[in-house]
């Protein structure tokens, strides 16, 4: 395995888990989704009838709340984490949970300690500026709004959920501004990252182009 970290942030939609699950593959890194640990917790909120906008409730909630990742698959406690956590709803949840520092600390707590051990590729929204700043690479993934919400769209229609796209490209819209506007740890570029944009590019394209950047940076060749 190798040892080097690569930080892949983005917003929603840009297709940074496909992407970097791919490099992952590719340079025999663990793949770590924080997005999936956001919406993990906002999933065990509402779950619970815990209030997602409480924060007694929250800490409350982030004493029991356990995560373990098995051969890549995240379970709460026995419960295997799937097409649960990737509807739009359990999204907005995770992105009112993220707003929290307590919350962020857990997350970031569990992501490091991983980090710490193996060579990883994390994506997410502040891994190249908060979660791992001495990430050897760090990529930042952009696309245009409205492909980012076509391929939203068609991800979950062919999962069979019943979507409107103008709902989808509403949800995006909103969920851009929360992620970047918000005090703690905004959706934003690290000052050293490298900017990919993904519009009109299928997801071999941006693979070899984040390929050849870890390939050249960490002198592979
Ligand atoms: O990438 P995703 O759609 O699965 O992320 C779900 C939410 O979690 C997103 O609205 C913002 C939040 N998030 C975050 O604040 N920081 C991260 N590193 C990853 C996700």
């Amino acid at each position: 395995m190798n040892k080097f970290k690569v930080a892949i942030d983005g917003p929603a939609g840009s297709g940074k888990s496909t992407i970097a699950k791919e490099i992952a593959k590719i340079f025999n890194l663990y793949y770590l989704d924080s997005g999936a640990l956001y919406r993990a917790f906002g999933y065990y909120l509402k779950k619970h009838g815990f209030d997602l906008h409480n924060e007694n409730d929250i800490i409350n909630a982030l004493k029991s709340f356990d995560i373990k990742i098995i051969d890549g698959d995240y379970y709460l406690f026995d419960e295997k984490l799937d097409f649960q956590i990737r509807t739009p709803e359990i999204g907005k949840a995770a992105s009112i949970v993220a707003k929290n520092p307590h919350v962020r600390e857990k997350v970031n707590n569990i992501l490091r300690k991983i980090a710490k051990n193996n060579g990883v590729v994390i994506d997410g929204r502040d891994i190249g500026t908060v979660v791992l700043p001495d990430a050897e690479i760090k990529i930042f993934l952009t696309a245009s709004i409205k492909e980012r919400a076509e391929r939203r769209y068609k991800e979950l229609i062919e999962k069979g959920e019943n979507v409107k796209f103008e709902d989808i490209l509403k949800d995006i819209e909103k969920r851009d501004k929360a992620d970047s506007t918000r005090k703690i740890a905004p959706l934003k570029p690290a000052d050293d990252a490298i900017i990919v944009d993904t519009t009109g590019k299928d997801i071999k394209t941006v693979v070899n182009e984040i390929k050849n950047i870890i390939v050249s940076k960490m002198n592979m060749e």
